[in-house]
């Protein structure tokens, strides 16, 4: 059966080809002004939002390169000329109009908001990056914290971002309702600079409280802690998609909404009857938390599901 409606996902999906030849989205879009934009940029753009946005990025410079100067020429011919101080050499004759058109690129392929901010930045931080003129080790430096850092996102889909004290609090006493005085094994899954393992260990000294973090910097960070603070916490380095979960009786998660249906079946299949899994911010779909804590009115939840 033939589809009646278009939706924007079916036309990302579909080939250029069929998008070009299909007569619903002649009749459908094409037919209005807003249509023809749509057909044109989403039958070309890439997929991925970085190469969309280098592209954007890449035809607006061209765009103005080629452009520009007659323009410019034509429009400010008398200020040119009379010598009022307006130079062609000046940055801002091409940056101006590189910033206007890439924000009206993005916004015309309608990306995110935060592209479009993104966008506009960019080219002004690389012209103020330029005239500040720091040393390449400054930039070299970056790359590698970023890099060490942020390592293997593309792979993992979670970036690091540290929990808050309200939040490893909420855990603490989630921990004590739990167990009272029972020794746990507690295991962090992307445990970055080791703030709630550590933590609960302070608290807990009965409980054995470990992380696993993929990223080699914040894991160093932990590490460094552990042994700072004579702590019995062990940080590991590594996946914790490697790791059998078998043993442990908590495990605690602030990861992502992209990965929370892989750690759900991961956890469903390894952890024993009676354990927990607390999910900080990010809820498992289609699965009833057994508890929610909310730690204060402006922190993240706390989706507790027991085994
Ligand atoms: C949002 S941070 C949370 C850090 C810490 N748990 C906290 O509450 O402060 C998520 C961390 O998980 C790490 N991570 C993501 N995927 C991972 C994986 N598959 N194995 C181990 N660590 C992972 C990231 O590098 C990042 O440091």
């Amino acid at each position: 059966m033939r589809p009646n409606k278009l939706s924007a996902g079916a036309l990302q999906q579909d080939s250029v080809a069929q998008r070009l030849l299909s007569p619903k989205l002649t009749l459908q879009t094409v037919l209005k002004p807003s249509g023809l934009k749509t057909l044109l940029l989403q039958s070309w753009l890439p997929k991925k939002l970085w190469c969309q946005a280098l592209l954007i990025q890449c035809v607006s410079l061209l765009l103005i390169a080629s452009i520009a100067p007659s323009v410019i020429n034509s429009v400010f011919a008398f200020e040119l000329r009379s010598g009022l101080g307006l130079s062609l050499d000046s940055v801002w004759f091409w940056l101006i109009p590189h910033v206007l058109l890439v924000s009206i690129l993005s916004r015309a392929a309608n990306m995110p908001v935060w592209w479009r901010w993104i966008h506009i930045a960019f080219p002004l931080a690389v012209l103020v990056m330029q005239q500040i003129a720091l040393p390449a080790i400054v930039y070299l430096s970056g790359f590698v914290i970023t890099l060490a850092l942020y390592w293997s996102v593309h792979n993992t889909r979670v970036p690091f971002y540290p929990s808050f004290p309200v939040t490893w609090r909420a855990m603490h006493q989630l921990l004590e309702q739990h167990a009272g005085e029972q020794p746990l094994h507690v295991l962090d899954i992307g445990s970055g600079l080791g703030d709630v393992s550590l933590f609960l260990a302070r608290q807990r000294p009965q409980d054995q409280m470990d992380g696993i973090e993929i990223a080699p910097l914040p894991w160093l960070v932990s590490a460094i802690r552990a042994r700072f603070f004579a702590s019995r916490t062990q940080f590991m380095l590594g996946d914790y998609r490697q790791t059998d979960f078998a043993k442990l009786d908590v495990v605690f998660a602030y990861l992502s909404p992209a990965v929370m249906a892989d750690v759900w079946h991961k956890v469903s299949k390894e952890m024993r009857p009676g354990c927990l899994f607390v999910s900080s911010e990010f809820p498992v779909a289609d699965v009833t938390a057994s508890r929610i804590i909310y730690p204060s009115p402006n922190s993240p939840a706390l989706y507790v599901y027991t085994l």
